[in-house]
C-alpha cells in the first residue's frame, strides 16, 4: 500500500488515463447527445474506480478529470445560460455504511453536541433545470449542463403543466426567484411513448422497413422530450416537475430551514413532493431509505434513490461544499435496476402446452438485486422490433419482483457482421418436429403431441410449487426422469421405485427414499392443487378454486357439462372449453387413470370454515404484528373471504398498521382517508368484520 501510494507505477496511470477517456466520451453521450451507450450503474462505478485512484495518487489528478465536473458539455442547438449560482451535483452513498460515514462527517464537521434535523426527499430520476423569476414571471428555464454553464430551454420548460409561468403577487415575493428541481416524465406517459413508438414500428417492419429506437427508460424518453426543437412536441409528451431547491433569491422572506423553503415554493404554486419528510435521526433517515427502495415501485415516476439534506441553513452554511458537492447532502442510492451486457445467444424453449418462447442468454449481470443470465424475449414479433441480435450489448431492465427484460441493443455498439435473428423452423427436442405460426396469432407453437420438451414442461409443473409442491423434482430431476425413459406423463412420477431413482446420477438410498417419500405426500394435496397441476390451458389457481368449491371431486368437474363449467362464477367460457376438450383427450384420460390407480386423493376439498365477514374487502397489512407472521395475517384475512393486496388505494378498507410500518402505506393511508387499525383493531375486524369505533 504505502509502496503503491508513493509511486505510481505506469500501469496505474494507464487505468486513470482510459478511464478519463471511457467517462469523458460516456458523459458526451449522455449529456450532449442523450444516447447512452451504459447504464448509469456502470458509468457510477467507473468514476468511483477513478476517484479511488485519484485519493491514492493525487499526483495523477488532472485539471479535466470528469471527477472535478458536475454535469454534461453544452450541446449547441440550445442558447447556453450561464448559471448565478452553480448547479452542483451529489455525492453518492452507496449502502448504509456510506450513509453512516456521511453522517459522521457530517457531525464531525459542526461539532458532536450539534442538533441535527435531515430532510429526506426522493431522489427524482429525471433531469435537473433551474426556473427563474423574475417580478413573479417565469423568464428563464436551463438545464443544469456542466452546472455552471446550462441550456436554455425556455420554450420548452414553458409547456410543461404543474410548472407556474407566473407566480401569485404577494407582499413577500421575492424580486428574482430561482427555484430548481427535476423535470421527469411520468410512467404512464413514458409507457404510452413507448406503445406509440412500437406500433408506429410495427407498421415499418410490415412496411419492410427497418425499426427506429423505442425510448428505453422514462429518464432517457424525458430528455429527448426536454430537448426538442419544437416545443409543440414537448408540450405532447406530458412532462412534469418537482420542485426541491432554490437558486438565486433576491428580496422575499429570510429562511431557517429547508422545509420551510419548501414550504413556501409550495405556496407560491410549485409541485412539492409529498413524501418528503423531516427526521431527526440517521436510523430515521435509513428506514426511509428502506422504505422507499422496497416501495419505489408504487409510484407514477422513477426514483433512483433518496437524497437526504440537512434542513437546518445555518449548518449548511457552515459545513458549505467540496469541489463538486455539497457536504451538507447525500444521495442515497439504490441498486442499479438496468446494466447493459452482452446477449450470447438466442434460444427457444417450448412450454408445457408446445409454446416456443425465444429467449435471451446473457453474459451474467447483476441487476435489480440478482443475478440475471437469462431473459424471455415473448414472440418471434417481440424480437424482431426489439431487433436484438447475437453479439449485441444489449440493455436489461429489473425492476422490483417483475421477471427481468431485455429492453433493448446498444445499436453503436453492434458488430459489423450482426444479422437479424430467424426464428427456428424445429423444436429444439430429439424429434426435432416442425414449429409452426398460425397466421394472425403472436405464437408459435410445436405441434407435437409427443414431444419431450412438452412432456417435460408438464412434470415439472405437475411438481412445482403451486401446483402439487413435490420438494426435490425440479428441473434437473425431470430431466434426469425423462432421459431415462421413467417417465411419460407426470402420473408416472407415482410409479418410480428406489432402485431406479439409483440408477440417476447423484441419487443415493437417502435421497431417493426422500424424494419417494415427497411424491407419496403429494398425494392428499388439496383439490385445487390437483385441478391446477394437471396443467389444462387456462385452467390457474383462483379458477381450480372455483371448480372444487362447486363440485367437490375431480369426478365431480370431469363428468360436468362444458355448460356447467361455464356457470361458475369465475371460470367462464373459454375456461370451461378448454377443460371439456382436455378431459376428453385419450393422453388425459390416461394420465388421469394413472392417478387414480396411484392413490392421489381426488376430493380433498378445505372449505375456510370461517365466517365470511370480510367478504369482498381489501384490507392491508404493513409492519411487524405480534399474533401473526405476515403470511398468518394473509391467510386470516384471505379465510373470512377479504382480500390482502400489496398497495393501498382508493378501495382499501383498512390498513392493519404494526411496527415498523411502510412510510408510504402510511402515507397513501392519509391522504386517502382510509381507516388505520392497530393490532387490537385488527383482531376485532377479523371476528366481526366490522372497524372498531
Ligand atoms: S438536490 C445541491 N434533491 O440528483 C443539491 N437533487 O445526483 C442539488 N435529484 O443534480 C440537488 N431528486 O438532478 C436534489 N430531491 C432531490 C433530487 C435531486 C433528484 C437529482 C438532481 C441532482 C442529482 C444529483
Amino acid at each position: 500500500m504505502a509502496a503503491k501510494k508513493r509511486s505510481a507505477d505506469s500501469s496505474v496511470r494507464d487505468r486513470m488515463i482510459a478511464l478519463r477517456d471511457t467517462i469523458n466520451r460516456h458523459r458526451r453521450l449522455y449529456h450532449t447527445l442523450a444516447q447512452p451507450e451504459i447504464a448509469d450503474a456502470e458509468y457510477d462505478q467507473m468514476v468511483r474506480e477513478l476517484e479511488e485512484l485519484e485519493a491514492l495518487h493525487p499526483e495523477l489528478v488532472t485539471a479535466d478529470s470528469p471527477t472535478l465536473l458536475v454535469g454534461g458539455d453544452i450541446s449547441e442547438a440550445f442558447a447556453p445560460v450561464e448559471h448565478r449560482i452553480p448547479m452542483t451535483s451529489l455525492d453518492n452513498a452507496m449502502d448504509v455504511d456510506e450513509l453512516r460515514a456521511w453522517g459522521e462527517r457530517v457531525l464531525k464537521g459542526l461539532g458532536d453536541d450539534a442538533d441535527v434535523r435531515y430532510c429526506v426527499e426522493l431522489k427524482i430520476d429525471g433531469l435537473a433545470v433551474s426556473l427563474r423569476y423574475e417580478q413573479g414571471r417565469l423568464v428563464q428555464a436551463a438545464t443544469r449542463g456542466d452546472g455552471r454553464v446550462g441550456e436554455d430551454v425556455t420554450a420548452n420548460v414553458a409547456t410543461i403543466a404543474n410548472v407556474p409561468k407566473s407566480l401569485p403577487s404577494r407582499l413577500d415575493l421575492p424580486d428574482v426567484l430561482e427555484v430548481r428541481g427535476e423535470v421527469y416524465l411520468p410512467i404512464d406517459a413514458f409507457e404510452r411513448l413507448r406503445a406509440a413508438k412500437e406500433l408506429e414500428n410495427a407498421e415499418r417492419v410490415s412496411a419492410g422497413k427497418k425499426p427506429e429506437p423505442v425510448p428505453v427508460n422514462p429518464r432517457n424518453a424525458g430528455a429527448g422530450s426536454l430537448r426538442q426543437k419544437d416545443s409543440a412536441v414537448t408540450a405532447s409528451r406530458g412532462l412534469a416537475f418537482w420542485a426541491y431547491q432554490v437558486g438565486e433569491v433576491v428580496g422575499g422572506p429570510e429562511f431557517a430551514s429547508h422545509h420551510d423553503t419548501l414550504d413556501f415554493l409550495s405556496a407560491l404554486g410549485f409541485p412539492v413532493n409529498p413524501n418528503i419528510r423531516v427526521v431527526d435521526s440517521l436510523a430515521e433517515v435509513e428506514a426511509y431509505c428502506r422504505d422507499w427502495q422496497e416501495n419505489r415501485h408504487q409510484l407514477g415516476y422513477e426514483i433512483d434513490g433518496a437524497v437526504v439534506k440537512l434542513d437546518d441553513l445555518a449548518q449548511r452554511e457552515a459545513l458549505g461544499f467540496t469541489a463538486r458537492a455539497p457536504r451538507w447532502a447525500i444521495a442515497f442510492k439504490f441498486p442499479p435496476e438496468e446494466r447493459t451486457t452482452i446477449l450470447d445467444d438466442i434460444q427457444v424453449s417450448i412450454g408445457r402446452t408446445g409454446r416456443a418462447t425465444p429467449f435471451a442468454v446473457l453474459q451474467p449481470v447483476f441487476v435489480g438485486g440478482s443475478t440475471v443470465g437469462m431473459a424471455t424475449l415473448h414472440n418471434e414479433d417481440q424480437v424482431r422490433l426489439k431487433d436484438v441480435r447475437p453479439g449485441d450489448t444489449v440493455i436489461v431492465r429489473k425492476a422490483g419482483d417483475v421477471i427481468p427484460e431485455v429492453v433493448g441493443p446498444v445499436l453503436s455498439l453492434r458488430p459489423k457482421a450482426s444479422k437479424p435473428w430467424k426464428f427456428p423452423t424445429k423444436c429444439p427436442c430429439p424429434l426435432q418436429s416442425t414449429l409452426s405460426r398460425t397466421e394472425g396469432e403472436s405464437d408459435t407453437r410445436c405441434v407435437e403431441p409427443g414431444c419431450p420438451n412438452q412432456r417435460d414442461q408438464r412434470i415439472i409443473y405437475f411438481a412445482s410449487r403451486g401446483a402439487m409442491d413435490i420438494e426435490g423434482l425440479g428441473e434437473r430431476t425431470v430431466f434426469q426422469l425423462s432421459d431415462a425413459g421413467l417417465v411419460s406423463d407426470p402420473g408416472d412420477i407415482y410409479f418410480l421405485d428406489v432402485e431406479q431413482l439409483l440408477t440417476l446420477e447423484g441419487f443415493g438410498r437417502l435421497s431417493a427414499e426422500k424424494l419417494l417419500a415427497a411424491i407419496d405426500g403429494s398425494k392428499t394435496r388439496p383439490l385445487p392443487k390437483l385441478l391446477t397441476a394437471l396443467g389444462v390451458k387456462h385452467l390457474g389457481p383462483s379458477a381450480s378454486e372455483a371448480l372444487a368449491r362447486a363440485f367437490g371431486s375431480l369426478d365431480g368437474v370431469m363428468n360436468a357439462s362444458q355448460d356447467d363449467l361455464a356457470t361458475v362464477d369465475g371460470v367462464g367460457d373459454v375456461i370451461a372449453a378448454s377443460i371439456t376438450s382436455w378431459f376428453e383427450r385419450p393422453d388425459s384420460k390416461e394420465f388421469i387413470e394413472k392417478l387414480r390407480r396411484a392413490g392421489v386423493d381426488f376430493g380433498n376439498v378445505e372449505v375456510s370454515r370461517a365466517p365470511q365477514v370480510l367478504a369482498g374487502k381489501a384490507v392491508v397489512v404493513t409492519g411487524t404484528l405480534d399474533g401473526f407472521d405476515r403470511d398468518g395475517a394473509e391467510r386470516a384475512i384471505k379465510d373470512r373471504g377479504g382480500k390482502s393486496p400489496g398497495s393501498v388505494s382508493a378501495k382499501t378498507f383498512a390498513v392493519v398498521v404494526g411496527r415498523e410500518p411502510g412510510a408510504s402505506k402510511v402515507t397513501k393511508a392519509e391522504e386517502l382517508g382510509v381507516p388505520m387499525l392497530d393490532e387490537a383493531g385488527f383482531v376485532q375486524l377479523l371476528e366481526t368484520g366490522e372497524l372498531p369505533a
